[in-house]
């Protein structure tokens, strides 16, 4: 592939309100990139877009929208038409996650975590990927977790979103890799975000927390490579127990192993 070039890019990032999405803003606009944020907390939006502009002297649109409404994809098109904005980039971060054994958790938070993590996530994809095949060198990347690698007894439905966004990535990875389009999935492990916050604090089942400023280090930095991979789990303890959980354990004992850190983390 061509090497990274990001000058002249115009990249959207969902999700960029906190954490992670605050993260990619810098860095994306630190490498030239204009941005359309986009999350609920517009004023927050207003906030980060001033910090980035300030800094890099960047472009920065906000947009803030509940993306987990009717087709927000063709929303976001229209309103990014109307603005004569054409996106070379698109980083799907917004998600959330929400513990407890699903028989008693709240069926309509499942319902709307799987709206954002899996529904928005796709519609925004299949959205704008013709934009981004278009360019030559467009960048797709797809926040899923480390949650994707195996079954997550007290995180069921936030593991089995997240393992959807992985093994999704990996097919856009082959499909896109002509086109010139860098498909990545990051797979973070437990990250100091406002995550859990929302997702109940027994998420991270005990596990150190990285920094956000780490996580997205690791996504640029596969992004960066000639040929990029096709995911990235950032942290080396993070690699490896994706790697274990996946290649050397058998399912039953995977499964029991993360049930007893949920429990002993407060979870399910
Ligand atoms: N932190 C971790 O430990 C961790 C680990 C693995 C994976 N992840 C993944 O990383 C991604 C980013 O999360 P984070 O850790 O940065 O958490 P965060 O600080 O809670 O950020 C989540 C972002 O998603 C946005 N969002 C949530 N619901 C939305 C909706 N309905 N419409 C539009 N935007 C919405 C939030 O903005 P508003 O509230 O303003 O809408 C916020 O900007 C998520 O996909 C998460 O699953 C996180």
């Amino acid at each position: 592939m061509r090497p990274l070039d990001l000058t002249d890019a115009t990249v959207l990032v969902t999700g960029a309100s906190s954490g992670l999405g605050v993260e990619f803003a810098h860095r994306l606009a630190a490498l030239g990139a204009d941005l359309v944020l986009v999350a609920r907390r517009a004023d927050r939006l207003t906030e980060v877009a001033a910090q980035v502009g300030a800094a890099h002297g960047v472009t920065v649109t906000t947009i803030g929208m509940d993306l987990t409404g009717e087709q927000p994809g063709a929303q976001l098109k229209r309103d990014l038409d109307e603005r004569g904005i054409t996106l070379t980039g698109l980083i799907n971060n917004a998600g959330f996650g929400h513990s407890g054994a699903l028989h008693q958790v709240d069926a309509e938070t499942i319902a709307e975590m799987v709206r954002l993590n899996v529904d928005t996530l796709t519609d925004l994809t299949t959205t704008f990927l013709p934009q981004l095949r278009a360019s030559g060198r467009g960048i797709l990347v797809n926040v899923a977790s480390l949650a994707a690698f195996q079954p997550n007894p007290g995180l069921a439905v936030y593991g089995a979103t997240k393992a959807y966004v992985l093994n999704l990535s990996q097919a856009l990875w082959e499909e896109n890799r002509a086109a010139g389009l860098r498909v990545l999935a990051l797979c973070p492990g437990p990250a100091k975000t406002e995550f859990f916050e929302v997702a109940g604090e027994s998420a991270g089942a005990g596990l150190p927390r990285m920094e956000p400023s780490d996580v997205v280090e690791a996504a640029m930095k596969a992004l960066a490579r000639r040929t990029p991979p096709p995911y990235v789990v950032p942290g080396v303890a993070n690699t490896a127990m994706a790697q274990t959980t996946k290649r050397l354990l058998p399912t039953r004992v995977v499964a029991g192993a993360v049930g007893a850190m949920m429990r002993r983390g407060g979870g399910a």
